[in-house]
């Protein structure tokens, strides 16, 4: 029930992010455009083209450009973000879904090629995840995946550490159990991990960020109660503590990017 709970949340945060997005979502945009760089040229001749976790649609428009003859799945879990995307981009042979990743509606062996960015870090399962993309990925099809790790909002994760015993960032999963995760035909083709560091005048240039792409936290066990002045204040004044001798404030993100094709 709580794994349902957390899903609705993530679906609302998203959805009332949609008309926002776009605009603050530069890190998303940077990750998607390097992950379509290992999109495949050559991919099975049957099947169809995935993006899941599609948001507003942004790198929906791209594969259509990459793959201009085959049908796109455009699958995401935030009904906002649909309904945004399908009135903003000019799809023809895109198909709007409203799913969840974790299991999906489609028939085995339906999909050529899967490509989702910066979404499967608000899934809850990783195993049941990547089972899914086996079953639904046809032989020698390929899913290139981004998501987050541990280090990533570290500098937010700290500053609140010592103020309070609750949870104010999302939890990312290590690489290593990313890649534990992963059935034994869906093998691993290619793999990067990255850091980037975003810096900022202001605290609140990246708390509004953050809102303004959805990414609030959603993991159980958030504050639900208000959050006081007092611990406020203490929490930015920690964050004061990474300003650097460039006179920013860092926010650190750890990136992967993952190929993954099934076998047999
Ligand atoms: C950070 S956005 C990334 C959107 C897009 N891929 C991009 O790079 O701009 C994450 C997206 O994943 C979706 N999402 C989160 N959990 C999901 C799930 N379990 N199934 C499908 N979509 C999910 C969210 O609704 C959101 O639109």
């Amino acid at each position: 029930m709580s794994l349902l709970i957390d899903k609705i949340r993530v679906a609302d945060s998203f959805s009332k992010a949609a008309h926002t997005y776009d605009k603050a979502a530069a890190l998303q945009q940077d990750v998607g455009e390097q992950l379509l760089q290992w999109v495949g040229q050559s991919i099975p001749d049957k099947g169809s083209i995935l993006d899941l976790g599609c948001g507003t649609g942004y790198f929906s428009q791209h594969l259509t450009r990459i793959y201009p003859h085959r049908d796109l799945i455009c699958l995401d879990i935030a009904q906002g973000m649909l309904q945004h995307a399908r009135r903003h981009r000019v799809l023809p042979r895109a198909q709007w879904l409203c799913a969840d990743a974790e299991a999906m509606p489609f028939a085995d062996n339906s999909i050529a090629q899967l490509f989702s960015s910066l979404a499967i870090q608000w899934c809850a399962d990783l195993q049941l995840l990547f089972k899914e993309f086996a079953r639904v990925l046809t032989s020698g099809g390929s899913a290139v995946i981004s998501s987050l790790g541990p280090a990533s909002l570290c500098e937010l994760r700290q500053s609140w550490a010592n103020v309070d015993e609750n949870v104010h960032v999302n939890k990312f999963v290590a690489f290593e159990e990313l890649l534990a995760a992963l059935p034994a035909n869906l093998k691993l083709e290619r793999q990067r991990r990255e850091f980037t560091v975003l810096e900022y005048n202001k605290l609140s240039e990246l708390t509004s960020e953050l809102k303004n792409i959805g990414a609030h936290n959603m993991n159980a066990g958030e504050n639900k109660g208000l959050t006081g002045r007092a611990r406020i204040g203490k929490f930015k004044s920690n964050y004061e503590s990474f300003r650097q001798q460039n006179g920013k404030l860092p926010a650190t993100y750890e990136v992967y990017y993952l190929l993954l094709r099934k076998d047999g």
